[in-house]
């Protein structure tokens, strides 16, 4: 029987592993990422104005605690979202600040994103709609919001006086094949594209993408954390991989590129790898592993760049870039510019074939560290 439990944009699933390194013979200088190595920024918000679509979600409030500690003093922090309740609720865990704004709006409604927008400096795009299976199910509604919603927050930048534009992607949006990874590619496209039409206006469109968030709601994490208890673990395929990132890491990573974009990159982190049966393993070593099969809408290894992206794709150290195909700079020049190398021809960053794997020990880690500080065995 195939696990009952709802398949969330950082679900768990499956691939080939053939050039994968088992956790055992994970080195022990493959650490992963660490978030020291993308806060490389000189970013200050202080006195400026940021708006978050999307800012009562797992990312938005990780986010938005952040600039509230790093930058006090900020001039304006706009959450735009659709439910009252969670920006109550938010409301209330974050306390009284002079720059916060919550917004109700919807990013399907484009005279209120614009009455949104006026004076906002930074915009991040979070908000989208993430649950695979709805997406198969109600194609048009994802449609609507992870699409026509893009659009409708680049129009709404480029009719006020917005200059830097952030918008999450998600490792699914590579050679998608499910509707949500679909929209979410369209969605890059249009952000990237954006530059194209922004005239002499200083402002700048770029995305970060990136892959499964440890723990976050809805995710394999719980889904294994509160089914240990039966003794068996469904595993939809035994070599399936997935990227891993911290919430704090995606943070960090968008704050890096409100900073450094030129305008159209699709920004792609160097992060780890692991298996899920490391991560079974991990969350319950005594608990019998089940093959229930892969479902559909799962890879069983993840992309963030495909063979296809490589001729555009440059090494920025930490972390990729992958050019637009019409820009106002070449590879060359941004290549001199950044200090990055251009990656070989062919060149694919995919979860089955990564150089960084997590050991069971890690995994064990970093849920300690981020989802619960009692995790036990
Ligand atoms: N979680 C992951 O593992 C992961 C991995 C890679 C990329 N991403 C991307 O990261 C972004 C944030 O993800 P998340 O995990 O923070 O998602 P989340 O927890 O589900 O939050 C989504 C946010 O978007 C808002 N929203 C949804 N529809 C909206 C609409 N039509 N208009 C305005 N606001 C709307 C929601 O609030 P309301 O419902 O109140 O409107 C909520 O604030 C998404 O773009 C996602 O694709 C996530």
């Amino acid at each position: 029987m195939k696990p009952s439990g709802p398949v969330r944009e950082d679900e768990e699933d499956v691939g080939d592993t053939a050039n994968a390194p088992s956790a055992n013979e994970a080195k022990a200088d493959n650490r992963p990422m660490t978030d020291q190595s993308l806060t490389h920024s000189g970013l200050d918000l202080n006195d400026r104005s940021l708006l978050i679509t999307g800012g009562t979600g797992s990312f938005g409030q990780a986010f938005v605690r952040t600039i509230l500690d790093r930058w006090p003093r900020i001039r304006r922090l706009v959450i735009l979202s659709r439910d009252e309740l969670k920006q109550y609720e938010m409301q209330l865990a974050l306390g009284k600040h002079p720059a916060l704004r919550f917004f109700l709006g919807n990013v399907r409604d484009p005279l209120r994103l614009r009455r949104a927008f006026e004076g906002v400096e930074h915009v991040v795009h979070a908000a989208a709609l993430k649950q695979v299976p709805a997406a198969e199910y109600n194609p048009f509604e994802f449609v609507q919001t992870n699409v026509l919603g893009a659009q409708n927050v680049i129009e709404a930048c480029l009719d006020t006086e917005v200059r830097r534009v952030v918008a999450l992607s998600t490792d699914k949006a590579a050679a998608p094949v499910n509707l949500y990874g679909a929209t979410k590619l369209c969605s890059d496209r249009l952000f990237t594209a954006a530059n194209n039409i922004r005239g002499p206006r200083d402002l700048r469109f770029s995305v970060v993408r990136y892959g499964n968030v440890l723990g976050s709601r809805g995710s394999v994490v719980p889904y294994f954390l509160k089914e240990r208890a039966k003794g068996v673990l469904p595993i939809t395929h035994p070599d399936m991989t997935r990227f891993n990132i911290t919430l704090s890491e995606g943070v960090e990573m968008v704050l890096w590129a409100l900073e450094a974009m030129e305008g159209g990159e699709v920004f792609v982190p160097k992060i780890p790898s692991y298996r899920i049966t490391d991560l079974a393993t991990a969350i319950a070593p005594k608990c019998e592993q089940k093959v229930v099969g892969i479902r559909p809408g799962e890879k069983v290894h993840e992309e963030m760049i495909t063979a296809s992206d490589s001729l555009n794709t440059v090494d920025l150290g930490p972390r990729f870039a992958i050019l637009p195909h019409a820009a106002d700079y070449s590879k060359g020049e941004y290549c001199r510019g950044t200090g990055s190398q251009p990656v070989p021809n062919g060149f694919a960053y995919n979860s089955g074939a990564n150089d960084e794997f997590l050991s069971v020990g890690e995994i064990r880690s970093l849920l300690r560290e981020h989802v619960d500080p009692n995790f036990e065995v």
